[in-house]
C-alpha cells in the first residue's frame, strides 16, 4: 500500500477508516480534486482517474516523483539534518519558484528540497506567507527519514496511472463521468459557535467556494458520479436540502474527547451521495 510522501494541514490518513467502508464496492475512475498530502489516493492506489490541487509546488512535486523517482531519491541524499543548512535549503527552495519555468534538473532539485523541508521543518507542517513563500521554521526531530526511498518508488507507480493537474477544483466536472467516484476533502470550514459561517475564510476558500463546491457535487450526482466530501459540521447545511445527500457526523480519531460535550468540536462530517447498498462496508482489517 502506498502511504503519503509529506506531512499535510488537513491530512486524511485518521479518517480513513471512516471512509473506506462508506467507498462504492466498485466504481471506473478515481478522482480526487484537494488531494494535498494524498492520504486517501495512496491508500486507494486507483488504476485510473486524477488527482488534483492548486498549490503548485505539491503539484511539481508529485510530477517530479512520476517522472524521476530515482534522481530525487539520489538528491534526496545529499541533504543534512542542520538548523543552517535547512535556511539556505528554504530560500533556494522558494527562489526555484520565482518564475513557470523549470530544468530538469531544477525540478528535480526542488521537489528533493520540499521533502526535506518537509522532514525537517517545525510539526512536519507545509505553511506560506502571504507572498506565497515557504516560511515554516526549522524543527526538532529525532532521526528524521529524509529519503523516503520506498514511499517515493511507491507514490511514483500509484501517480504515473493517474492524471495530475494543478487547477481549481471545478476541473473535475470535464473528467469524471457516470461511474466514477468523486471524492472532495477540501479546506475545512471553520467551526465557531459565535460568528456566522459566510464570514469566514480558511485558506483562501471562502463561504462561495463552498456553495460553488455544492454546485459541483450536485451536478456530477445528476451525471451519475458517486460523490464523497469531507468537511467540518457549519457545511452540512449546503447539502442537507439535497435528498441525493446523506450527511453522516463522525468524530475525528486524533482529537476524539473523553467528555462527550465537547464532542461536536472534533467531529466531521462526510457527504455522500453512495446508496447504502453500493457501498463497500468493510472494516478496516478486511479491506482489501
Ligand atoms: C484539507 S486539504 C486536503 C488534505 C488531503 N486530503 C490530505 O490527506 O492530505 C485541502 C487542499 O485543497 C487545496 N485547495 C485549496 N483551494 C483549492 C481549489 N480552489 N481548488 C483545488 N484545490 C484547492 C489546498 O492546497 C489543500 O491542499
Amino acid at each position: 500500500m502506498a502511504e503519503p510522501i509529506v506531512k499535510w494541514v488537513g491530512g486524511k490518513r485518521q479518517l480513513l477508516s471512516e471512509l473506506r467502508p462508506r467507498f462504492p464496492a466498485s466504481f471506473d475512475e478515481y478522482h480526487e480534486p484537494f488531494v494535498g498530502g494524498g492520504a486517501v489516493f495512496f491508500d486507494l492506489e486507483p488504476a485510473r482517474g486524477s488527482v488534483n490541487d492548486l498549490n503548485r509546488k505539491l503539484i511539481a512535486l508529485y510530477r517530479a516523483v512520476r517522472d524521476h523517482p530515482e534522481r530525487v531519491v539520489e538528491e534526496n541524499r545529499t541533504h543534512r539534518y542542520e538548523e543552517a543548512y535547512y535556511y539556505d535549503a528554504r530560500d533556494e527552495f522558494n527562489a526555484l519558484f520565482d518564475g513557470d519555468d523549470r530544468s530538469t534538473d531544477e525540478t528535480v532539485r526542488a521537489a528533493s528540497l520540499f521533502v526535506y523541508l518537509n522532514r525537517s521543518g517545525f510539526n512536519g507542517l507545509y505553511r506560506e506567507n502571504s507572498s506565497g513563500e515557504f516560511n515554516v521554521p526549522f524543527g526538532r526531530h529525532t532521526n528524521p527519514d529524509l529519503v523516503r526511498e520506498r514511499q517515493i518508488r511507491r507514490a511514483s507507480a500509484v501517480l504515473s496511472d493517474v492524471e495530475v493537474y494543478n487547477a481549481d477544483f471545478e476541473y473535475v466536472l470535464d473528467e469524471a463521468t457516470a461511474g466514477d467516484l468523486v471524492y472532495f476533502d477540501p479546506p475545512y470550514e471553520p467551526v465557531s459557535e459565535t460568528a456566522d459561517f459566510t464570514e469566514y475564510q480558511a485558506d483562501g476558500f471562502d463561504a462561495d467556494d463552498q456553495r460553488r463546491l455544492r454546485d459541483v457535487a450536485v451536478e456530477l450526482d445528476e451525471a451519475g458520479v458517486d460523490v464523497l466530501l469531507s468537511n467540518s459540521p457549519p457545511v452540512a447545511d449546503l447539502y442537507a436540502r439535497h435528498d441525493a445527500f446523506d450527511v453522516e457526523t463522525v468524530a475525528a480519531a486524533r482529537t476524539v474527547s473523553r467528555d462527550a460535550a465537547n464532542r461536536d468540536d472534533v467531529a466531521e462530517i462526510i457527504v455522500s451521495n453512495v446508496d447504502a447498498a453500493d457501498r463497500r462496508q468493510r472494516s478496516l482489517d478486511s479491506f482489501g
